[in-house]
């Protein structure tokens, strides 16, 4: 695993939503099925997902998560809740046994992640999500991949939204500290111009100040009006942004409601929150 940059500094920091007392514990809520807004409703939503990895066992079970437009939506839950294999199912990376992804109303369930990046979904995977070995620059230029314009303007808006790229442009991007690496990571899903960016821990392995200043920074994106769908381990913190929050377990969706409501849930406080 080493060429994982994220393998040695990243990880659960927060003891809350860890499986201290086991997951055969967390209190299920009486029909907690994800409520997810009308079908038509919803900008990017993975509906009813239900299916593992290759021939393995069923990892989501009739797994709902969504995002409207404007919308920040959080993904919290155990670690091994599924919520990475969540996000992959919504960006094609593995087949879904039953259950539909839809964007902006259109079926895609069938297409490979590229015709998904093509159709305006931008996605920063939990791991090796940058190239290390290239520069800032060259990372960004590679997020354009799918562009045959003229991209600058948009490597323009990546700096001004995150400054010491900037600086740092021709500096390989191993060089650079872990939340400057999360910084690439955005940028470089910022570079396709996506009509939703789907994050899985953008603030893994950073430190309080850093992750604040990072939720900062993924605040102002939505609010240029990309919806963001994000995973987040910091729990508490990503709910207080959160329009709308989903608590996984073990493949399920457990809890779902406003990050406020799950904030107030005395369920979801004890079980996931540290009370
Ligand atoms: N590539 C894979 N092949 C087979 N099983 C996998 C694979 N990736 C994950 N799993 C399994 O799927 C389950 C859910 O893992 P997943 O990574 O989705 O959890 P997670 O909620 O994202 O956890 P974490 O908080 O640690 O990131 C785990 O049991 C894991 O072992
Ligand atoms: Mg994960």
């Amino acid at each position: 695993m080493s060429g994982n940059p994220y393998q040695d500094d990243r990880g659960n920091k927060d003891a809350s939503i860890t499986k201290r007392h086991g997951v055969g514990e967390i209190p299920y809520r009486k029909g907690g099925k994800a409520t997810p807004a009308a079908k038509g409703e919803a900008f990017l939503i993975g509906d009813t997902m239900t299916g593992g990895y290759g021939t393995g066992p069923d990892i989501l079970h009739e797994c709902t998560i969504a995002v409207n437009p404007g919308e920040i939506a959080v993904i919290v839950g155990p670690n091994g809740a599924g919520k990475s294999t969540a996000m992959k199912a919504v960006f094609g990376m593995l087949d879904v046994r039953s259950g539909h992804v839809l964007l902006d109303g259109e079926d895609i369930t069938a297409l490979s992640p590229q015709d998904r990046v093509i159709k305006g979904m931008g996605f920063v995977p939990q791991t090796n999500n940058i190239f290390t070995s290239l520069t800032v620059e060259e990372n960004l230029e590679m997020g354009a991949f799918i562009r045959r314009d003229d991209f600058r303007g948009t490597m323009a808006q990546v700096y001004d939204l995150f400054p010491i790229l900037k600086e740092k442009r021709n500096q390989a991007a191993g060089e650079l500290s872990g939340g400057q690496r999360q910084q690439v990571a955005v940028g470089r899903a910022l570079m396709t111009r996506p009509k939703v960016l789907m994050l899985d821990e953008p603030t893994a392995g950073v430190s309080p100040i850093v992750m604040d200043e990072l939720f900062d920074r993924i605040i102002e994106v939505a609010r240029t009006g990309i919806p963001i769908l994000m995973v987040e381990q910091n729990a508490r913190q990503a709910l207080e942004i959160a329009d709308k929050g989903y608590v996984l377990v073990q493949g399920r969706n457990a809890f779902t409601g406003t990050g406020k409501e799950l904030l107030e849930d005395p369920e979801v406080r004890k079980s996931f929150l540290g009370g």
